[in-house]
């Protein structure tokens, strides 16, 4: 079932290595009919990863937008930088099942992905068993109540 929220936009951001799939993941989200906003970056042009990694966790902690979905050329240093925000659970993926375990059992909110080491199409099946799979609760809910460092 899908785990977006009414009302409630998802949240875009990539760095330079990441703009060619942010920009294929946004014609998927507009052809799907589901809204988005965007937090950069706008071109391939190099940046860094942290200028756009941390309004959109921001973004995400504040309920301005569900979930999120990131890319860098890695992966890394989007999923490092977000994961630095006490509300935000960024799973990297790589995998299909990893993206779907990441929902079931880590409620992440974040979807991260390595823009150079996934082709779009793939990028596309692991974003679409994101946004369609519930978080199981139960045990799973008693380990993220167990991350927090505050
Ligand atoms: C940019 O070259 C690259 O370092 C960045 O996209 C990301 O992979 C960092 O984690």
């Amino acid at each position: 079932m899908s785990i977006l929220k009414p009302g409630v936009p998802v949240g875009l951001c990539s760095d330079h290595a990441g703009f060619e799939l942010k920009s294929i993941i946004e014609g998927y989200l507009t052809a799907a009919g589901i809204e988005y906003k965007d937090y950069g970056t706008d071109s391939t042009a190099s940046v860094d990863y942290p200028d756009f990694a941390h309004p959109l966790a921001r973004a995400v902690e504040a309920g301005e937008v569900y979930p999120g979905i990131a890319m860098c050329g890695t992966g890394q240093g989007m999923a490092i930088t977000l994961n630095k925000h006490q509300g935000v659970r960024a799973a990297l993926c790589w995998d299909v099942e990893i993206a779907r375990l990441a929902r079931e059992h880590n409620n992440a909110n974040v979807l991260v992905m390595p823009a150079r080491f996934t082709s779009p199409e793939y990028a596309i099946s692991m974003l679409e068993v994101f946004l369609n799979t519930e978080f199981a609760g139960g045990r799973h809910q008693h380990r993220i109540d167990k991350i927090s460092v505050k």
